[in-house]
């Protein structure tokens, strides 16, 4: 924990003030009420990538997938398919919106102004988990949303749980990330509204989502796990790395990845769009080759910003979340039937595999997000806080016990003696091929 700065060390810039609150001051919509809650909600046959993220275009016939691509697919689904009501629920149960007013905050930077810690997709899952643990923490957190309501909506149910939380919430934009234009928007509000950043947690993400491609025409993995995330941090680096001078620790940059970055063969950043594959697109390649991204970009950063801020990413776990609704809507929380899954060989297995729910899964978010510790690190890879891989000896690794890879009976903890090879994508280069072609990417829709 670091302590906010006295008003004498603060110097935040004055960006473009507009004199309107960044704020909004209550809840639209009833979290409480699941049937229209719009996480619980089965997804849309939308034609539109601008609309959601799920939507989903007609994906091609395409080979079964390689062994490992099945064995990535099941863990993931396997976190889906135990998606946890316990989380989510106990948030939206007592939720009443009305109730819930949202931490003020000025247009204006006040020099008392508490740094805040920025998390994408913080209305589900691991990312709204985080949100509730640092808010718990006392920590000041924006909820960077699809949409107001989405985010006014999570700010309702954390503060069920934790009364006076401060949360900010940014009036009338969303963070749609499936539109380069929408994401700049948001990076221009959140830069408008004064609000200095401890922190930025790139952690909103699709998985195996069939072919298909943003407003910009980007395949949508890429998309949005990865070319929405670079262009908010482009935009919010600077303020991000305003905060050394004002706490004395740096700021941090820490991406949500995956294990999955590890798939042979899934990153080819001379065809980060799938265009030339395009023909044998696989999701699940398409989500792993996001990851490495995700991870890359934080490796990149790293060599950049020289310590001044700390960048990092992660994997959180097998997590019990609702990122399954694109391949398995079955199995949302909603609508999925735990007794009959443990009934199944399928379900038993997913039992041996050290599943997180979403409270769990989201301790390596608050961790980088929140510890002075984790700001003496940067360019790591970690696995849970203080863990990282590849690095973390075999006794560390298996002390991580919910990390199911590392348990000895399942199949692929063998290939814990090689972790180079499943690393050969993370090089130097191929970082900074994917920094430079994701600006020219961005170059039309940069927050100047
Ligand atoms: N669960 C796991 O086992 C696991 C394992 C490894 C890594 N991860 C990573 O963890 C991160 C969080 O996932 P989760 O498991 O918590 O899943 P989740 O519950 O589905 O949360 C995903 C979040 O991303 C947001 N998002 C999706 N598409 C978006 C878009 N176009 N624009 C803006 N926001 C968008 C979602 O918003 P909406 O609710 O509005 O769609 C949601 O808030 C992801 O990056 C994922 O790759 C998860």
């Amino acid at each position: 924990m670091f302590a906010v700065a006295p008003a004498s060390r603060v110097a935040l810039p004055a960006r473009r003030p507009r004199g309107r609150s960044n704020v909004s001051d209550s809840a639209s919509s009833d979290c409480s009420d699941r049937s229209r809650h719009p996480l619980l909600a089965p997804p849309r046959a939308s034609s539109s990538a601008r609309d959601d993220a799920s939507s989903e275009p007609a994906a091609p016939p395409s080979a079964p997938p390689p062994r490992r691509v099945v064995l990535a697919g099941v863990a993931a689904t396997v976190a889906g398919s135990l998606a946890s009501t316990r989380s989510l629920s106990t948030a939206l149960a007592s939720s009443d919106a009305s109730s819930a007013a949202v931490a003020a905050s000025s247009a204006s930077v006040s020099a008392s102004e508490p740094g805040a810690i920025l998390i994408t997709g913080a209305n589900s899952g691991v990312g709204f988990a985080a949100a509730k643990q640092l808010a718990a923490a006392g920590k000041r957190v924006v909820l960077a949303c699809r949409t107001e309501a989405k985010g006014l909506t999570a700010a309702s149910a954390i503060r069920e749980k934790v009364p006076g939380a401060a949360l900010d919430v940014l009036p009338t934009v969303g963070l749609e990330m499936t539109d380069l234009r929408a994401t700049r928007d948001y990076a221009s509000a959140f830069l408008d509204s004064g609000i200095p950043l401890d922190a930025l947690v790139l952690n909103a993400g699709i998985m195996a989502v069939p072919l298909g491609r943003t407003a910009q025409g980007h395949e949508m993995h890429f998309g949005v796990n990865h070319l929405a995330h670079f262009l908010v941090q482009d935009a919010l680096m600077p303020r991000l790395r305003e905060a050394e001078a004002r706490t004395g620790a740096p700021g941090a940059l820490a991406a949500c990845s995956s294990i999955a970055n590890m798939l042979p063969g899934a990153l080819d950043v001379d065809d980060l769009d799938w265009l030339r594959r395009e023909k044998n697109y696989e999701k699940w390649a398409a989500y792993a080759a996001s990851k490495a991204e995700n991870l890359l970009l934080t490796d990149e950063a790293a060599r950049r910003e020289g310590g001044k801020v700390a960048c990092n990413a992660f994997h959180p776990g097998i997590v019990t979340t609702n990122l399954v609704r694109y391949i398995l809507p079955q199995l949302t929380a909603e609508n999925r039937d735990p007794e009959a899954e443990r009934a199944t060989p399928g379900g038993r297995l997913v039992a041996r595999m050290g599943i997180r729910d979403a409270d769990e899964g989201a301790k390596t978010h608050v961790w980088l997000a929140s510890s002075e510790d984790a700001r003496r690190v940067t360019g790591k890879f970690f696995l849970d806080p203080g863990l990282e891989y590849p690095g973390a000896t075999r006794k560390e690794l298996d002390a991580a016990q919910d990390w199911f890879l590392v348990q000895g009976s399942e199949p692929l903890a063998a290939q814990l003696k090689l972790p180079q090879k499943f690393f050969e994508w993370r090089t130097e280069e191929n970082a900074r091929k994917l920094w430079v072609r994701s600006e020219e990417m961005i170059d039309a829709f940069r927050v100047k």
